[in-house]
């Protein structure tokens, strides 16, 4: 039996998902994975580059493919996923079944401080686009992906999660 636990990060660019989740995954000794770069590894190349190149559809299924290789391994680990995975190929439900799903949810004000104008260029996403752009695409992607963000096992609310208040959350799910 695989007695594992597979912790997942889902969340909008600029969450904090990959800072939060090094950190939590290093004081739980657990493996941590970021989805993002795991794929650059795969593919030798930048996502903006995949996303140029090959299109947003070829990008998705790249992401549904990493997923599910993750979730098959036989060892516990933590995964910050970017932020549209869990919202395509029914990733949610595959997250869900085999892992401990967590939504940082964090308001769009503080995901525009994050995203600085360089952040925000390095994702193909919100290339290009000034600051009044970046709060518009933001409210958008997150009316359209809050229904999947939603179905995470633990949320946790507010613009200053800490590595301590997630520990916490996730030791109280198991008990
Ligand atoms: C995306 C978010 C990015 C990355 C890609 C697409 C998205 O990850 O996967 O640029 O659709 O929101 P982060 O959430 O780490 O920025």
């Amino acid at each position: 039996m695989d007695n594992s636990a597979k912790i997942v990060l889902v969340g909008m660019p600029g969450s904090g998902k990959s800072t939060l989740g090094k950190a939590v995954a290093r004081q739980l000794g657990f493996d941590f994975y970021d989805l993002d770069e795991e794929i650059v590894r795969e593919e030798t190349k930048s996502i903006p580059e995949i996303f140029m190149n090959e299109g947003e559809g070829y990008f998705r299924r790249l992401e549904t493919k990493v997923i599910e290789k993750l979730l098959k391994k036989d060892a516990s680990f933590l995964l910050s996923t970017g932020g549209g995975a869990p919202c395509f190929n029914e990733n949610m439900e595959l997250i869900n079944r085999y892992g401990i799903s967590v939504f940082l949810n964090v308001s769009v004000e503080q995901l525009l401080l994050r995203l600085t104008k360089n952040e925000a260029d390095k994702r193909p996403m919100f290339r290009g686009m000034d600051t009044t752009e970046i709060r518009l695409k933001l409210q958008d992607l997150l009316a359209d992906r809050e229904m999947y963000y939603e179905q995470a096992k633990i949320m946790l609310s507010g613009d200053d999660i800490s590595t301590e208040h997630l520990i916490s959350e996730l030791m109280s799910f198991f008990r």
